[in-house]
């Protein structure tokens, strides 16, 4: 036997037991597949074997491929080897699949005969999410299991399902309420004793359904999938399934497969994969540090965001109280909660029951008094220090000892709010980002005085609460606003230098945002904005005179764009065109024809070079982290890794080279770059030099 300690065979009573033991996930690197190899080969010439069981120790079945192996030259057996072999295999084998079954490993279950799943398994095929197609038979067995159009959206997405949707969706045929093993040892003796031609997956063509169900699905899916390879390549890979016979549209997917691997926009994706499990990492964090914890939350005020932050606890079945200072502030904002939780009943996607159930989980209340019973507290009233302050000292005297008393300030200084209590060290950011319920990002502020466990405990709940948490440090605008600044100021001196609003917009939509710099104020309207530069006495002429002229965006017709007849797209307006032309000339700024290149790069380039910035300041531990902030709350394409994955693809030497060059022209001094950036351009290093911690 190839590797003993990682593959075991046993024999009992003519079923074979092959047992995988590759611990923490069973991934199948080449010893387990060369011992796999070996043991269906003994248990196919022992006579004694009429049916073989594959089974795993521990709480993974199969976690997949090991992606320590990738990049690196293939040793055999292969994977596609290794269950080409299963498929053929004369005498029936059975998948005993107990845990997560993803990747590899459950294309190797689709190989076998059957499938018999225990009550925590969770089956999928996350390849999608690493850039590639899954390349083992998945495109192919799959849809030849489950029907086409119900496998797309598994496969696209990557998302597992577990056992009970498997047996719903066919995927497995027996989920086992007791023990695994003796029930799929039953399934694998009837097969034997059923005799006759076993029941392949691949010969099922059959079972796809009909091509128009799957054309229909994909035609959606390919508007959503716009510019990732990896998802429109699983759209080919499956329609092949149609279109050709099972062998060539196998052979179809593994080219695909190994395409991808090299594509520049895949190894993007692989970036965005690892970066977003390195968040878990936090420098600076004992090792042994205990999350204290959470059972009820307290959410201080009922706005925009107070209320989509009530959403998300009650979606996470946390308890949670909003706090106002007038009834019809809370009836207001419980109005908003209500009415949101009804269009996604009245859309399907959430249950009737399910909304009352969260509904009867948000309590509203008065006065912060009402804080006391919470074990976090997230504030969320008007962007205004002295009164968060007043908030802070007022919590400092109401909630119980040990409770997480947390900011979604989206600018102001945690450590101020933090002062304002006689317990700094519970105090910290956890910056939500709107809609709350629906945007996946994080973040979360460590201000001067956090401790280690009150951070621990806002990243596990930022987690609990289905949130993608990333921690950073306290300065103006955190990681994410404070680039994105970078970008709006440039998008405003672009319009006086000659663009126009829809061109700045559609240089960020050809780079692969779903949404123009413009159109996104729009949408949010631009009182926001307009709010904070009157409280931080700044200017932007083109904006304020907007905003000035009754412009606030979408919800007052017109903004940027105008909006008639309360359309939802925007239409260029001659009359914005005009008064920018006109501010232009009153600040003597000459106007000329700007192209789409410079325009994107005036756009991208100063965010990178604040993120450089940011990473010498130690605001973000890694260069990745901020990508994984532009990825979750800023709509960065996923695609192109993030802002500083970007910049290491451009290289750092070209990046403060164009941002010169585009400061000399434009005559805009702020697009120099920053002594940081240009230190890495003379070393040429890549970004990650300037993380203060390579945790
Ligand atoms: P909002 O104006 O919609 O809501 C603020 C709410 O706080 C109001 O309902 C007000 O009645 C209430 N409030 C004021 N003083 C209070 C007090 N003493 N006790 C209880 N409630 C009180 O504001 P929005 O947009 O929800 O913003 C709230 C915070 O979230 C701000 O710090 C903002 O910077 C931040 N934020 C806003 C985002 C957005 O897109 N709107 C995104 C991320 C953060």
């Amino acid at each position: 036997m190839a590797d003993a300690g990682l593959i075991s065979l046993s024999v009992e009573e003519g079923v074979a037991v092959i047992r995988i033991a590759n611990p923490p996930v069973n991934a199948l690197g080449a010893a387990v597949r060369a011992g796999l190899a070996d043991a269906l080969a003994h248990a196919t010439a022992d006579p004694e074997v009429r049916a073989i069981l594959i089974t795993a120790e521990g709480r993974t079945f199969i976690g997949g491929a090991d992606i320590t192996e990738f990049g690196k030259p293939a040793v055999p057996p292969t994977l596609p080897e290794l269950i080409a072999a299963l498929d053929a295999c004369p005498k029936p084998v059975v998948a005993a699949i107990g845990g997560a079954t993803l990747g590899g490993g459950l294309e190797m279950a689709l190989a076998c005969h059957a499938r018999v799943a225990s009550a925590d398994a969770k089956l999928g095929l996350p390849e999608v999410k690493l850039g590639l197609v899954p390349g083992a038979g998945g495109t192919q067995r799959l849809p030849r299991l489950i029907g086409a159009a119900q496998a797309l959206p598994l496969i696209l997405e990557g998302t597992a399902v577990d056992a009970a949707q498997a047996l719903r969706l066919g995927m497995v045929e027996e989920a086992s309420e007791g023990d695994l093993l003796p029930a799929a040892r039953r399934r694998a003796l009837a097969l034997a004793e059923a005799g006759g031609a076993l029941p392949r997956i691949r010969d099922r063509q059959d079972r796809l359904g009909p091509r128009e169900a799957f054309e229909a699905a994909a035609a959606a899916a390919s508007k959503r999938a716009a510019g990732n390879p990896a998802a429109l390549a699983c759209i080919d890979c499956i329609r092949a399934a149609f279109e050709k016979p099972f062998d060539a549209a196998l052979a179809f997917e593994r080219e695909t497969f190994l395409r991808l691997m090299q594509d520049e926009r895949s190894k993007a994706l692989r970036h965005v994969f690892f970066a977003e499990r390195a968040i878990a990492r936090i420098p600076g964090q004992p090792r042994d540090v205990m999350p204290r914890r959470v059972g009820r939350a307290a959410v201080v005020g009922a706005g925009t965001m107070g209320g989509g932050i009530a959403m998300v606890f009650a979606n996470a079945g946390i308890p949670v109280t909003v706090i106002e200072t007038a009834q019809e502030a809370l009836d207001r904002g419980l109005a908003r909660v209500a009415a949101n939780y009804a269009t996604s009943v009245q859309r399907g996607s959430l249950l009737p029951e399910e909304r009352d159930r969260r509904m009867a989980l948000i309590e509203g209340r008065l006065g912060l008094d009402a804080a006391a019973t919470a074990d976090v507290v997230v504030e969320a009233v008007f962007e205004d220090l002295g009164l968060k302050r007043e908030i802070f000292a007022h919590l400092d005297r109401v909630a119980r000892p040990g409770a997480l008393l947390a900011s979604n300030t989206s600018y102001l200084d945690i450590d101020a709010m933090a002062q304002a209590t006689g317990r700094p060290g519970d105090v910290l950011g956890m910056h939500f980002f709107s809609p709350a319920n629906v945007m996946k990002l994080l973040e979360v502020v460590r201000g001067a005085a956090t401790s280690p466990d009150a951070l621990a405990t806002a990243v596990e709940l930022g987690r609990r609460l289905g949130k993608v948490p990333v921690v950073v440090g306290a300065c103006h605008g955190f990681v994410g606003n404070r680039m994105l600044a970078r970008r709006t100021a440039q998008a405003e001196r672009l319009l006086l230098e000659g663009a126009a609003p829809e061109e700045v917009d559609a240089a960020l939509v050809e780079f692969g945002f779903r949404m123009g710099q413009f159109a996104m104020i729009d949408l949010a309207g631009l009182d926001i904005g307009w709010r904070v530069r009157k409280a931080t006495g700044k200017t932007a002429p083109v904006a304020d005179a907007l905003c000035e002229a009754g412009r606030l965006g979408q919800k007052a017709g017109r903004g940027y764009y105008s909006y008639p007849d309360g359309a939802r797209q925007g239409v260029p307006d001659p009359a914005v065109h005009e008064l920018i032309g006109r501010i232009a000339a009153q600040l003597g700024i000459p106007r000329r024809e700007i192209g789409r290149e410079e325009i994107t790069e005036r756009l991208i380039l100063p965010m990178i070079d604040e993120g450089a910035r940011i990473l010498e300041e130690g605001i973000a531990a890694r260069p990745g982290d901020i990508d994984v902030v532009w990825l979750n709350g800023y709509g960065w394409p996923a695609w192109r890794g993030g802002p500083m994955y970007h910049g290491d693809v451009l290289g750092a030497a070209t990046v403060a080279r164009r941002l010169e060059a585009h400061a000399e022209r434009s005559g805009d001094a702020s697009l120099r770059p920053s002594t940081a950036l240009d230190r890495l351009a003379r070393d040429g290093q890549e970004f990650g030099a300037l993380a203060r911690a390579t945790a």
